[in-house]
């Protein structure tokens, strides 16, 4: 269990488990060690192979987020994945390695060395590729050559998104051409253009032009806007809507809607997806669910790694009510989105030991997906299954 200094002050902020200890200063108190539940009955934590395949279930892509390369849990040196991944899954992304820092990090230097590899072993084990990411305002991910760069704008991302995606042609099915590109001000309730690094130099036409030269670079690939909070921000979804439409209007390429949904256990409503599929489904583009989660540990619309409950252990009620939020998420977009506008639903991370959202809350209470660390499937699991065949 990694808790800091920090996430020890907020425990004891939340549980009565640190009452009339020494919570105003000094150590931080020893929490003792929680009983974790038996299993449970109804939803068996058997193997990931003795349940039937999500992919045999659906006719669009499922598809899983993976780390590659020599990253701490890349599927080529933690090769356990492998298996898991060819059973259930057939479409793959990666979580880091295609993002513009690795795929650029030099203005003449593009690696695609390890891309490659993954686009390689997703083809050779008959998985299309989902490309992520050849533009993203966060500050990790931005090469520093394009933080200081002083030329012309329109040429230098014209080239980097050109490359990138003329490189994988062919091979990469689809791609996150821009990522995040829309913000929401909660006080004001607006949305509008994020006042990012490519809006300050290029202003909005940094998205329409994205996607022209991402054409440009492969005619056949797939391309989408993805971005968060779509499922219940009608604010947000209503403004990348419009900017979509009028994309549509003008002959700018554009192929489909990524909702990202990392999202919690009480939000948004299923009446809420609902809604949000409906509008997104009636611009007549693919909608694509391209990063699921759902955070046990978290309150709220949406997650963050700011407030969050320190739930110890996953109880089987904590499963069950997850479970039925698998459920609810998949068959609401089965119910709303059209066949043939199926993008596919892709989950952000294979077990619960490599979530994101251990390492942003630093603490190892967070069961976001679908399987245990030792492979066996959680009722989450079967709330994602059940939905896909109609239970
Ligand atoms: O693997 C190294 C490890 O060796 C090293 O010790 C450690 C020290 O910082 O870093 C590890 O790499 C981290 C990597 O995650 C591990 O997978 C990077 O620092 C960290 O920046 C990286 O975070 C990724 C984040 O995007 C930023 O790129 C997350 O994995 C990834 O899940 C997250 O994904 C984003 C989507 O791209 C966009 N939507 C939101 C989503 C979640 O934040």
């Amino acid at each position: 269990m990694k808790i800091n200094i920090f996430g020890m002050a907020i425990i004891c902020l939340l549980i009565t488990a640190c009452g009339g200890s020494d919570s105003g200063g000094g150590t931080a108190p020893t929490l003792p060690a929680p009983t974790p539940e038996p299993s449970d009955p109804e939803n068996p934590p058997v193997a990931y192979n003795a349940v039937d395949s999500l992919k045999a279930h659906a006719e669009f892509p499922i598809g899983m987020e993976v780390s590659a390369a020599d990253q701490e849990r890349s599927i080529f040196t933690l090769t356990s994945q492998q298996s898991v991944l060819t059973y259930h899954f057939n479409e793959l992304v990666a979580g880091l390695i295609m993002k513009m820092s690795y795929l650029h990090p030099q203005q003449d230097t593009f690696y695609f060395d390890d891309a490659d590899a993954l686009v390689d072993y997703a083809l050779a084990n008959n998985m299309r590729m989902h490309g992520h990411t050849t533009i993203w305002y966060w500050d990790s991910q931005i090469p520093e050559w394009i933080k200081s760069f002083e030329g012309d704008w329109n040429s230098m991302m014209h080239n980097h998104v050109y490359q990138i995606v003329n490189h994988f042609a062919g091979r990469v099915n689809s791609w996150d051409v821009v990522n995040e590109a829309v913000d929401y001000n909660w006080q004001t309730a607006q949305a509008g253009y994020r006042n990012d690094l490519f809006y300050q130099n290029m202003g909005a036409s940094f998205i329409e032009n994205a996607y022209v030269s991402a054409r440009e670079g492969d005619p056949q690939a797939e391309l989408y806007y993805n971005d968060f909070h779509l499922s219940y921000n009608n604010g947000k979804l209503d403004f990348i809507i419009a900017m979509l439409n009028d994309f549509i209007d003008r002959d700018i390429p554009i192929d489909g809607l990524g909702f990202q949904m990392h999202i919690t256990m009480e939000s948004p409503s299923r009446e809420q997806m609902d809604a949000a599929f409906q509008k997104a489904a009636a611009t007549g583009l693919k909608i694509k669910i391209s990063e699921l989660d759902i955070a046990i540990n978290q309150r709220g619309p949406d997650y963050t790694g700011g407030v969050w409950y320190p739930e110890q252990v996953l109880t089987i009620a904590l499963a069950r009510q997850q479970k039925q939020r698998y459920k609810d998420v998949v068959a609401s977009y089965l119910e709303n989105v059209p066949p043939d506008q199926r993008g596919g639903i892709t989950v952000w991370g294979l077990v619960d030991e490599e979530t994101w959202m251990r390492a942003v809350a630093n603490s190892d209470w967070e069961w976001p997906l679908l399987f245990n660390d030792d492979y066996t499937v959680k009722p989450a699991f079967y709330g994602f299954l059940e939905a896909l065949t109609g239970q």
